[in-house]
C-alpha cells in the first residue's frame, strides 16, 4: 500500500524538519512494509535522509528561467526531488490550471522521469448526477495524458470530500475504482477526508492501492497511526 501525505500550506521548515525525524523514529520502532510519500511546502523542502519518499506539490515545466514565483527542474534537481503531485483539484480550481497547463506540466515531468502522482476528481453537482457522468468528467481529466507512462500513480479525490471530514462512502469509492480501473491499470489511490478512523474500511476496497491524506497527515502520529493499522 501507499501512504502519500500532503501537507499543502502547512508546516514550516522548521516542524517539517522536527516531522521528518519522528516519522523516521516510528519507521525504526515499528517498520513498515508500506511505501511512504511526504509532500512538504516548497519552502521545507531539503536534502532529507529517510525512507520515505520526498515529493513536491508543484513545479513549474522548465528547467529554469523567467517564471517569476515559481521553481523548475534545476530547483528540484539540487535535492534530489523526482516526485511530483500534478493536477490536484485545488490547484485546478484556486490557481485555475486548465486541463493544458495540467498536461504540460504532466509531459514535461515525464520526458524528465518523475514519478507522478495524478489527481482527479470530481466536485458535488456532478457526483450528484450519478456514476456515469462521474466517470465521464473523470476521463476528460485524462486528456492530454499519457495513462501509459510507466512511473504514474493515480489518485482519485473526489472535490466535496477533500478537507470536509465526509469522505466518500466505501460503495462510492469501490464503484469509480472500479471503473477507473478499466481505464488506467496504475496504482489508484484514494484521497478525501481520509483519516485514522476510517482508513481501515478504505484501504480493504478491492481496487484502493493506497491513499492521499491532507489533513490527518499533518500529525505525524496520526498519519503513522494510519500506516500501521
Ligand atoms: P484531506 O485532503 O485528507 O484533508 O481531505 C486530501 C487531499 O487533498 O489530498
Amino acid at each position: 500500500m501507499i501512504f502519500a501525505g500532503n501537507f499543502k500550506t502547512n508546516h514550516t521548515r522548521v516542524s517539517t524538519k522536527r516531522y521528518i525525524e519522528d516519522l523516521n523514529k516510528k519507521i525504526e520502532y515499528a517498520p513498515t512494509e508500506h511505501s511512504i510519500y511526504i509532500f512538504p511546502p516548497l519552502m521545507a523542502i531539503d536534502n532529507y535522509e529517510t525512507s520515505a519518499t520526498i515529493g513536491v506539490q508543484n513545479a513549474y515545466p522548465a528547467e529554469n528561467g523567467a517564471f517569476t514565483g515559481e521553481i523548475g527542474l534545476e530547483q528540484l534537481e539540487e535535492f534530489k526531488i523526482k516526485t511530483i503531485l500534478i493536477g490536484h483539484s485545488e490547484r485546478r480550481e484556486h490557481l485555475r490550471e486548465s486541463q493544458d497547463i495540467v498536461s504540460s506540466k504532466f509531459n514535461f515531468f515525464k520526458e524528465n522521469g518523475f514519478e507522478i502522482i495524478y489527481c482527479i476528481g470530481e466536485p458535488l453537482e456532478i457526483r450528484d448526477m450519478g456514476d456515469d457522468e462521474v466517470m465521464r468528467y473523470l476521463s476528460a481529466q485524462f486528456e492530454g495524458i499519457d495513462i501509459n507512462y510507466e512511473n504514474l500513480i493515480i489518485a482519485y479525490e473526489p472535490i466535496w470530500a477533500i478537507g470536509t471530514g465526509r469522505s466518500a462512502t466505501v460503495e462510492e469509492i469501490s464503484s469509480t475504482h472500479k471503473s477507473l480501473k478499466e481505464i488506467v491499470n496504475k496504482p489508484l489511490l484514494y484521497g478525501g477526508s481520509a483519516k485514522p478512523s476510517n482508513i481501515q474500511d478504505i484501504i480493504a476496497i478491492d481496487g484502493v492501492d493506497g491513499v492521499l491524506v491532507g489533513s490527518a497527515s499533518l500529525s505525524v502520529n496520526s498519519f503513522y497511526e494510519m500506516i500501521n493499522s
